[in-house]
Formats: structure tokens, C-alpha cells, sequence
């Protein structure tokens, strides 16, 4: 009998997308708005799915105090009011497209959840566009 256990959480981050290697005008041409070299801002919305066993002895698949203080050391610490670009070691070299935000998120939460359980992450950039990650 598998459940699947959820949290949300929260992180404002800024952002700027685009490739070095590329001039100003394809940078705008494939990134729109988000290639602003004056960085922007978004206000993104974390779900963070765990889906196992229920424990015969807790009750639990996992404990949600747990799955809580994991997201927060793990992302919230990590990426909130942060400039992703600047900030966030993992984006020196990989531009922070929700995407590879989201994969990110998962490789960093992964380690920690027990194996034989199931990890996915959906991340919202905006209210109406998301992205969803479950390691394959
Ligand atoms: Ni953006």
C-alpha cells in the first residue's frame, strides 16, 4: 500500500537567462523577458512529493516534520531572496530555466529520503507554468 505524501513550500529568487556565448539579440530572441541583464524576480512554488510504504509501526510514510526541515535546509536556505545566477552554486555554469531549477531541487533532496521511496518535485515559476521532475 503506497502513499504519497506532499509539502508545499515557498522561495522568491531572481533570475537572468542567458548564454555568454551568445549576443544580446539571440539571448532576447530565446529568453524574452527573463534574458533582462537587470535580473528579475520570481515567486516560486515548491511541491514535494514523497510516495512509500506506510510505516506499520508510525503510521507514516514519511514524517512531515522531517520532509518540512529538509525543504528548508535544503532549498528554502539554499535559494530564497537569492540571486540564482550569482548566488547559487549550481548555476555558475547551468542557466536557471525551472527546468534545471527543478532537477537541482530533486538532486539535492534525493540523497536524504530513504531509498525504495519516491521523490518527485513540481516547481511553479508562475501560477501557470510549472515543471515536474521525478529522476528519470
Ligand atoms: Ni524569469
Amino acid at each position: 500500500m503506497r502513499v504519497t505524501v506532499s509539502r508545499k513550500a515557498h522561495f522568491n529568487a531572481a533570475h537572468r537567462l542567458y548564454r555568454p556565448d551568445w549576443d544580446d539579440a539571440q539571448n532576447e530572441a530565446v529568453f524574452g523577458l527573463c534574458a533582462n541583464p537587470h535580473y528579475h524576480g520570481h515567486n516560486y512554488e515548491l511541491i514535494v512529493s514523497v510516495t512509500g510504504d506506510i510505516d506499520p509501526e508510525t503510521g507514516y510514510v514519511i514524517d512531515m516534520k522531517v520532509l518540512k526541515d529538509l525543504i528548508h535546509s535544503e532549498v528554502e536556505t539554499a535559494f530564497d531572496h537569492k540571486n540564482l545566477n550569482e548566488q547559487v552554486p549550481e548555476f555558475k555554469t547551468l542557466i536557471p530555466t525551472a527546468e534545471n531549477i527543478v532537477v537541482v531541487i530533486y538532486n539535492k533532496l534525493r540523497p536524504h529520503i530513504q531509498a525504495g521511496n519516491d521523490l518527485e518535485v513540481v516547481l511553479y515559476e508562475t501560477p501557470r507554468n510549472f515543471v515536474t521532475y521525478s529522476g528519470s
